[in-house]
């Protein structure tokens, strides 16, 4: 099984050989062989304001990152050698060409890299995994137009760069047991941004200013498409994301009862999405007039998935490769809300105030362990 499948083409024809010995990629090399990929850094030369946002994100880090390093020796360790490919095929998709799945080249620790992407000529999601194309040319494919740029590169204009399909590529998923671990582009298909038209790139490359070529002079248009992709690492798109309501505080028989909303407003998917790893955390408080903390309960949104033995699994690499089962799933769908009850123990004599906060967690696993947390929000009411 596969989970990325790269055919590759040069001018219109494709020449179909056998696959290679790869246990997750059958790769699909034309006549004219495969494609000689263009380090970033030479893209810099003339897309410097792209390459300035580009090296800071997650994409270009995607194979140094502590996170993944961490969870990618742990995989090795407890899987085999063989799981390289699966875990390289999305976070250095330029093996799946190179087979330099021992990570020798300097190209591979550019992770997802530029020539990548603007080699993409087309895609097919129907299968269980991605079919992706590439141009053996020189051209590079993209969102602007065709033919201008005649002393770099011919360019050539494609509707894919300003769609969804072109992420869902590495953003959908199921593993080896069906599950799927990745399931960003069918949460956003299902809800309401995929019928507003608002694509993936609309939220994590908006327009930022800059040129799209650098030097001589060329600095004409101003604005280009953020290469940065924030997402949950950015505390200013995470704190957007959702947000908290007390709707209500009763008093009942021997306590408090309250009515808290959770809502997901700013996210173009499950909040949270992605790895199972994250979760949203409610943490409602019951504070009295002194301003003491007299109770707290808490509410986790998140997605568990279990082994075939149905064993909880507790990290990233394991949850990737071996879940099996979903056991929980009460995450926060794209344009939804959710009101959660509590019930305290109280005195009727006494005055209160409920407390409602909420948090992002994420809990990779590190060398050292590390939590991170985030703030969302909080909102408060007494009866
Ligand atoms: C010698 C300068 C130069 C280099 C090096 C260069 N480009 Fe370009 N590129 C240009 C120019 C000029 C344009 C045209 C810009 C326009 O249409 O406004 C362009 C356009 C593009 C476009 C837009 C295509 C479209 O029509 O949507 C993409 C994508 C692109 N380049 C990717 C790359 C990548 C990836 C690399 C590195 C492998 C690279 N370029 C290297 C000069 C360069
Ligand atoms: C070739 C595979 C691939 C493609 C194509 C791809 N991504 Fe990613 N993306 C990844 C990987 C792998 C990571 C995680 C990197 C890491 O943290 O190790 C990631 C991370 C992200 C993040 C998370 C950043 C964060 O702060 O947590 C966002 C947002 C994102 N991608 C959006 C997109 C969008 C939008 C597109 C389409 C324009 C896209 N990606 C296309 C593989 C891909
Ligand atoms: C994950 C895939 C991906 C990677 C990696 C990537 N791009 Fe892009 N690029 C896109 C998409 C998608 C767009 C179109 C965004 C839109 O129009 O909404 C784009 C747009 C562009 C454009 C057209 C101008 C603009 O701002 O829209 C240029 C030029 C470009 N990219 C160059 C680069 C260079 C240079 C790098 C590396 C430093 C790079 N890209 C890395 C996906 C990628
Ligand atoms: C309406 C805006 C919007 C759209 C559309 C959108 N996103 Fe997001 N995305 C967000 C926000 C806000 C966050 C941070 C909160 C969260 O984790 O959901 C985020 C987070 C992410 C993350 C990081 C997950 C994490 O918790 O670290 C990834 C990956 C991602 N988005 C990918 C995508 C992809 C792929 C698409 C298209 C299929 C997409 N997004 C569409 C707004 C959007
Ligand atoms: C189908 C593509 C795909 C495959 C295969 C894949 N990943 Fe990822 N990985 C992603 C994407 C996309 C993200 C971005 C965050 C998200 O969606 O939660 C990511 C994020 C991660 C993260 C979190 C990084 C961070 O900075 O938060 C870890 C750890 C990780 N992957 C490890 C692995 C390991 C280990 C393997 C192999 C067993 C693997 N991945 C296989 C696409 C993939």
């Amino acid at each position: 099984m596969r989970n990325l499948f790269v055919a590759i083409i040069a001018g219109m024809t494709i020449w179909m050989c056998a696959p290679e010995a790869r246990a997750q990629i059958d790769v699909v090399t034309s006549a004219g062989g495969k494609p000689g990929f263009i380090s970033s850094a030479n893209c810099a030369k003339c897309h410097l304001d792209i390459h300035t946002y580009w090296k800071d994100s997650l994409h270009a880090g995607a194979l140094s990152d502590n996170i993944f390093q961490a969870a990618f020796m742990l995989a090795l360790k407890e899987n085999g050698d063989g799981v390289r490919e699966i875990c390289l095929d999305c976070h250095a998709p330029t093996t799946t060409v190179t087979n330099d799945i021992m990570m020798k080249l300097p190209l591979t620790a550019e992770a997802i890299t530029c020539d990548f992407c603007h080699r993409i000529s087309s895609l097919n999601l129907e299968g269980k995994q991605a079919k992706v194309t590439l141009t053996t040319g020189a051209e590079k494919y993209g969102p602007l137009r065709a033919g201008k740029s005649a002393d770099s590169h011919p360019s050539v204009q494609s509707s894919l760069f300003i769609d969804s399909k072109i992420c869902a590529t590495c953003h959908q998923w199921n593993n080896p047991q069906g599950v799927a671990v990745f399931d960003t582009y069918r949460e956003w298909l299902n809800g309401p941004y995929a019928a507003k038209g608002v694509n993936c790139q609309s939220c994590h490359m908006p327009l930022v200013e800059g040129a799209i070529v650098t030097g001589k002079g060329r600095e004409e248009r101003q604005m280009i498409n953020s290469h940065n992709l924030s997402g949950g690492h950015s505390i200013v798109q995470v704190a957007s994301a959702g947000k908290v309501r007390v709707v209500s505080v009763s008093q009942v028989p021997g306590g408090l009862h309250a009515v808290v909303e959770v809502s997901n407003a700013g996210s173009g998917h499950m909040i949270p999405t992605g790895i199972p790893s994250r979760a949203l955390v409610l943490e409602v408080q019951l504070v009295d007039s002194k301003g003491v903390m007299v109770e707290s309960d808490e509410h986790k949104f998140e997605r568990v998935i279990l082994d075939k033995d149905h064993n909880p699994l507790t990290n990233d690499a394991d949850i990737i490769l071996n879940g099996a089962i979903v056991s929980k799933d009460n995450r926060i769908p794209p344009g939804g809300s959710v009101q959660i009850p509590f019930d305290f123990a109280a005195s009727p004599r006494q005055r209160y105030l409920v407390r409602a906060t909420l948090h992002y967690s994420y809990r990779p696993l590190l060398l050292k362990e590390e939590e991170i947390n985030i703030g969302m929000g909080s909102d408060s009411k007494s009866p």
